[in-house]
């Protein structure tokens, strides 16, 4: 196990009926004045935003609003954002949403207190400072409610990119397993697929004696492959949902992935797709992660085979290892299959011919990119080819 600090502030509140308690969190942490974010619009239909300017009321806290956040968050509201807080004397922000409108708000955080351009954050400039965040989370998916991590696309160009800082953890996160009642089936299993990404990310390492670790993250994998289909089947399932919105706090905090050098190249590959076809994220991971999968998996077969036993329940082949680690493999993508997932380009609505501008798009030129297998911007490309064209 390698040194490590662990910093989590977030506090969550957790369980039913939570949401209307936001203004006394918010009064908590310090906030007088709130810019209340959100996204298309399930958060006023299903009165989540009443419920919370209720609770601002009713706790003294003055407040805007501002919706309208795209899944694959853009900068121009971003933009928007941040000349509101300034005119408002904007000083809290709060994220009533899923990871799109919780990252969206974290730009605005760090945009309002900084003269230049926001986007400057997201081409690497390091975040000295920024506005509280707090959310309340409407769907179980990418962990930015535990998260010092906010990815936003820029709409000229379609460019998806990332930007990190402890300062960018939220405040506090209300989290209500029932408010994600209400999400389609198709994106609890793209959050479902997220959640179970941001273990193998972590899982996939080069580093040793890491057992906790292990264990964390096989822990929250096999939770998520028993509960995902009780809520797909009920999607009114309160308890399986509770298990499912806990799991994707656990698998982002980092509370997996002390101790341990990590991977992140799926991410990176698949930032390329949803950022050029607008799909969704989990639905992008589920074509790449096993693609990925199967082309690092001889660089440590053993790593494969320990998650084909003690997550899959594969029989351990000692005398062909390499068959043990394919069906593991083989096992998650049936997995992804049977939640609703596209497992190919084609399923997908991505396109063979764009490999090379993907490829390109994602930047590795001459270099190598990832902690686990280094990857070339070739390597990158025949990950691609095999996501175009996987089946089961
Ligand atoms: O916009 P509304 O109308 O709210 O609809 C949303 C959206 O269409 C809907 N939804 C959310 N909660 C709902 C609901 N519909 C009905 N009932 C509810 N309770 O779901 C759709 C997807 O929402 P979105 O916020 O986009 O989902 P998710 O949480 O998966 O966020 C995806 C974004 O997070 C980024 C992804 O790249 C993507 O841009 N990520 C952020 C990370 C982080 N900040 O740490 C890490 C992740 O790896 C990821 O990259
Ligand atoms: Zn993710």
């Amino acid at each position: 196990m390698e040194n490590f600090n662990f910093y989590s502030p977030t506090e969550f509140v957790f369980g039913k009926g939570r949401a209307a308690e936001a203004g006394h969190f918010v009064k908590k942490y310090g906030g007088s004045k709130v810019l209340i974010h959100y996204g298309g619009g399930s958060a006023v239909r299903s009165g989540l935003i009443d419920t919370v300017k209720k609770s601002l009321d009713d706790a003294g806290v003055a407040f805007c609003e501002l919706g309208g956040v795209k899944p694959n968050p853009r900068d121009t509201l971003v933009y928007k954002g941040i000349d509101m807080c300034r005119e408002e004397g904007v000083d809290f922000i709060l994220a009533v949403g899923g990871g799109s409108v919780i990252d969206s708000s974290k730009a605005i955080a760090i945009g309002v207190p900084y003269e230049g351009d926001f986007w400057d954050f997201y081409s690497g400039k390091r975040i000295e400072k920024a506005l509280p965040v707090a959310t309340v989370l409407t769907i179980a998916a990418a962990g930015s409610e535990g998260s010092g991590d906010s990815v936003i696309t820029k709409e000229d160009g379609m460019l998806k990119r990332g930007a990190g800082s402890d300062h960018l953890r939220p405040k506090f996160s209300i989290m209500d397993p029932s408010l994600t009642q209400t999400l389609p089936a198709y994106q609890t299993a793209c959050g479902a697929t997220d959640i179970m990404a941001h273990v193998f990310e972590r899982y996939f390492t080069n580093t040793t004696e890491v057992e906790i670790t292990d264990r964390l993250c096989e822990a929250v994998l096999i939770t998520m492959i028993k509960e995902t289909p009780r809520v797909i089947a009920a999607p009114d399932n309160y308890q399986a949902r509770a298990n499912i919105m806990w799991a994707g706090t656990v698998a982002h905090t980092n509370l997996c992935g002390v101790g341990r050098e990590q991977d992140w190249n799926s991410h990176g590959i698949e930032h390329e797709l949803s950022g050029l076809y607008d799909v969704a994220h989990g639905a992008g991971l589920a074509v790449i992660m096993p693609a990925w999968m199967e082309f690092v998996h001889d660089h440590n077969v053993m790593r494969f085979c320990q998650m084909a036993t003690r997550v899959f329940g594969c029989q351990m082949n000692y005398e062909d290892p390499e068959a043990t680690a394919l069906e593991g493999i083989r096992r998650f993508r049936t997995f992804l299959r049977s939640i609703g997932m596209p497992i190919n380009f084609e399923e997908l609505g991505a396109k063979e011919e764009d490999i090379p501008t993907l490829v390109e798009k994602f930047g590795v030129g001459e270099g190598t990119t990832g902690g686990f297998m280094k990857l070339t911007a070739a390597d990158i490309a025949a990950i691609y080819k095999i996501a175009a064209h996987a089946s089961l």
